[in-house]
């Protein structure tokens, strides 16, 4: 099939009901190995100027990227780039290699267009990360990467995994980012209240400005906070001089509408059941960061509107995964497309004057 926006040959629309045989975690793996080996279309082209943007000093050609989880191991980069993202992002990387959770721990929603996930944050550790992200800059990469760190199950000093994370890798990340929200860790997402998070924040900050390049250092929050979480993350943030923050990881929320064999397995929810929470929490933590912090978007986005109405709720990036599983590397190029399309149309020149655009609407919804 040829995707009638950039003229390549997309093989997903055969290759999916092949992944879907397979149980997520198998398809799962096999998309990643056939990455890892370059088994993929080259979808990049020219990117629309119009998408393009600086932040954090650093040119963005587009605001599309690959969310962490998917390439937990730094497996892909020499090839995922071709899929046409703006910035890709690998792990979570812990210290020490770990196995996760029982298997199954990954489970396919279709008709919800949804995925729940109970990995628990099994990578192959810090070593071997570092050892293909070492070799990919090595030879002469400089696409956009963050690297999302987080602590080992077993740490008894949280703070010091991270510590331990960032200081390893700053030198080769565009972005550092703390993962402290993903469900799938006991007591991870303590570290979001307020005395944990200060503390925490304090240290990590310490630890990136001792590196020699001394990149963004942003966090990653749960979409699932009560109004006085989220205003104490959005004050300690801010007081700690963080560069920004992700928003968001998986829900342990469960909507009515879900089968009741899926309400039961415990874990993470992503995909279109996250899109409006998502996008709410988002919206709150702009309007208590006043637009301050950059804020990178994550959670059911699958088409260019959906991207669209992330960045006026308040993002400056975007970012997917769950959608790829269901629509293929095609989707990229079409959200740049249609994004493109919705910036024209509602007469932005440039996206970064669309960033929080709906914090200050005229009555006609677009350009101020
Ligand atoms: C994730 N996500 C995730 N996030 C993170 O910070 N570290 C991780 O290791 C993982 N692992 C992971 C595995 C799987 C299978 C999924 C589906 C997701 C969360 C991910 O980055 C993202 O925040 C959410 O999935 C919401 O975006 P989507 O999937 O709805 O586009």
């Amino acid at each position: 099939m040829i995707c009638e926006r950039c003229a390549v040959f997309d093989s997903y629309p055969l290759l999916r009901p092949l992944f879907f045989t397979l149980d997520a975690e198998t398809a799962h793996r096999a998309a990643v190995k056939a990455l890892a080996l370059g088994l993929t279309a080259d979808w990049r082209k020219p990117a629309d100027p119009l998408l393009a943007q600086d932040l954090w000093g650093k040119r963005f050609a587009n605001p599309v990227g690959l969310a962490a989880g998917f390439d937990k191991n730094a497996e892909t980069l020499p090839h995922v780039f071709k899929l046409g993202f703006g910035f890709v992002e690998a792990g979570s990387v812990t210290p020490k290699p770990q196995i996760g959770n029982p298997k199954p721990r990954v489970f396919r929603l279709p008709e919800q267009r949804a995925v729940i996930n109970r990995y628990g944050m099994n990578n192959e550790g810090l070593d071997a990360f570092l050892a293909r992200v070492k070799a990919w800059r090595a030879a002469g990469n400089r696409d956009v990467l963050g690297i999302n760190v987080s602590p080992n199950k077993d740490a008894v000093d949280g703070p010091r995994d991270y510590v331990t994370g960032i200081t390893a890798l700053a030198s080769y990340a565009d972005y550092l980012v703390m993962n402290i929200s993903s469900p799938n860790t006991p007591g991870l997402r303590g570290l979001q209240n307020r005395a944990e998070l200060t503390q925490l924040l304090a240290t990590a900050v310490a630890a990136r400005d001792a590196t020699a390049t001394s990149p963004p250092l942003l966090v990653k929050i749960a979409p699932d906070l009560t109004d006085e979480m989220a205003a104490d993350i959005a004050e300690v943030v801010l007081a700690a001089k963080l560069d920004g923050m992700i928003v968001s990881n998986t829900t342990v929320a469960r909507p009515a509408d879900l089968p009741e064999h899926f309400k039961r397995e415990a874990g993470g929810l992503s995909g279109l059941p996250l899109r409006a929470p998502a996008t709410e929490v988002l919206r709150k933590m702009y309007r208590l960061t006043d637009g301050k912090l950059p804020l990178i978007g994550v959670g059911g986005i699958a088409s260019g509107a959906d991207a669209y109405a992330r960045i006026r709720a308040g993002a400056s990036l975007v970012q997917l995964y769950t959608a790829l599983v269901y629509d293929g590397p095609a989707l990229i190029t079409r959200i740049h497309h249609d994004l493109a399309a919705c910036l024209r149309r509602d007469g932005f020149t440039c996206l970064a004057d669309a960033v929080g655009a709906d914090h200050r609407a005229t009555p006609a919804g677009g350009a101020a």
